[in-house]
């Protein structure tokens, strides 16, 4: 089997590689191709994996390229993880909304817009190149922002891509931790959007949680209060925060004095550095504090249910069909499903509690328009997104927004900037 890695510049590509290694017998991978359009990355990448698979003691072939046709040509699963305009970027989308008072977050939000209208286009773009070089291949995404990039993919490509996100089973983690049980042994319903899902009908071991177990879990959540979580009666994404709290995240955010984005760029020189001393063949401590856990577990996991046919319980971001009868058919949903070899299908679930339908419902409005602006370049679509977002709302700040979400990406935004651009 060839796998390979698209974005593979990334200090997530290791974690890949330790869980290919580990699950060798379950997973006959014999070339992982690792892509990148900065030479530069993937050279160092590139370098310490092959010296961290000796250490591992694979016998998986690794190679690197930049180009990506080359990296697709009959693998069969392609793993795609870009960033593009890089953290940079990304400081950008959480300083510019944050400067008009309104959430500056990678994902969420204004900076999850602008995250979208530079990724989406790429997407597609590598999507077009599966169908043409590996038809029947999975996209196994965990490009941010996931839930729009499998929308825009599907929609745009039909390519077989499965949305995933290492939040889907944080709920069986709560639980398990509350109630001292295995995670794996704890299920409910989840639906909703990516980082705006909600777990529910939560069981252990087939038992429902009593209130106090639940109330328990609750507290596990951390970045929501405990008391809002016991009126929804569901576990939010921690990404709630944003939305249950907004004015005290905003003035959070303003006080920090540093953004995410900031704290992870500056840890860049020294962890490439790491990766890139001759001698390391083994995870640089400083990896722990870059974050991002967690994306091989799930990444791996949908690999062996799709290869082995093992019909796993996943979340992933899927075509909504009818699980959520509020939403369209066709909008991308996260949720709930079995996966196997036969692809990915979303379970039943009970609808999510009255007091975030609108909300998610909201929110999918937004996704809907975003994916069309990034993939048409059209200002007045993109206006309409904003408009559309809980999180931004207000028509005249959206207009200031969009002006300068757009001039900051001037460079990654083509379709916007163009000649045959629409107004
Ligand atoms: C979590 C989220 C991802 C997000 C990542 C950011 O894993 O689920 O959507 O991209 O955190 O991590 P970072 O370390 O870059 O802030």
């Amino acid at each position: 089997m060839k796998i390979c890695i698209i974005g593979a510049g990334s200090p997530y590509t290791p974690e890949l590689l330790e869980k290919l290694s580990e699950w060798r017998d379950r997973l006959p991978v014999r070339e992982l191709v690792l892509m990148d359009t900065d030479a530069d990355r993937l050279a160092i990448m590139t370098g310490f994996c092959q010296r961290y698979a000796n250490a591992l003691g694979t016998d998986i072939v690794i190679r690197g390229t930049t180009d990506r046709v080359d990296a697709i040509r009959d693998a069969s699963f392609i793993n795609t993880q870009i960033r593009v305009g890089g953290n940079r970027a990304r400081i950008q989308d959480e300083k510019i909304p944050l400067s008009l008072g309104l959430i500056g977050q990678e994902t969420t939000g204004a900076g999850g817009f602008a995250k979208a209208l530079r990724t989406l286009p790429v997407m597609v773009d590598i999507a077009r190149d599966v169908r043409k070089h590996a038809p029947d291949a999975w996209i196994v995404n965990y490009t941010n922002p996931t839930g729009l990039v499998a929308e825009a993919v599907i929609r745009h490509t039909g390519a077989k891509i499965a949305g995933l996100c290492a939040g889907g089973v944080f709920a069986q983690h709560w639980v398990g931790r509350s109630m001292g049980v295995a995670p794996q042994s704890v299920r409910y319903d989840l639906a909703g959007l990516n980082h705006m899902n909600f777990a529910y009908n939560l069981t252990a071991s087939g038992r429902p949680l009593t209130n106090q177990e639940f109330s328990a879990a609750a507290r596990e959540v951390g970045p929501v209060d405990p008391a809002l979580i016991e009126t929804l009666g569901a576990l939010p994404s921690p990404y709630l925060q944003y939305y249950l709290h907004t004015t005290a995240k905003v003035a959070a955010m303003k006080a920090a004095g540093r953004t995410r984005g900031e704290e992870v760029l500056a840890m860049e020189p020294e962890l490439f550095s790491a990766f890139a001393d001759p001698a390391a063949d083994r995870k640089p401590d400083l990896l722990k504090k870059r974050g991002g856990g967690g994306y091989a577990d799930v990444a791996i996991g949908f690999m062996d249910a799709v290869w082995n046919a093992r019909d796993s319980w996943m979340v992933v971001n899927v075509p909504n069909g009818r699980t959520l009868p509020f939403l369209p058919e066709d909008a991308v949903i996260e949720t709930a499903c079995l996966v196997g070899a036969d692809g990915i299908r979303p379970l039943p679930v009970k609808d999510p509690p009255m007091a975030v339908r609108g909300l998610i419902a909201a929110v999918k409005s937004y996704e809907q328009l975003a994916v069309e602006a990034a993939m048409t370049g059209c200002r007045r679509t993109a206006l309409a997104a904003l408009m559309a977002h809980p999180l931004v709302r207000d028509g005249d700040v959206a207009r200031t927004l969009l002006e300068q979400l757009l001039e900051a990406n001037r460079n990654w935004l083509p379709l916007f900037f163009g000649e045959d651009a629409e107004p």
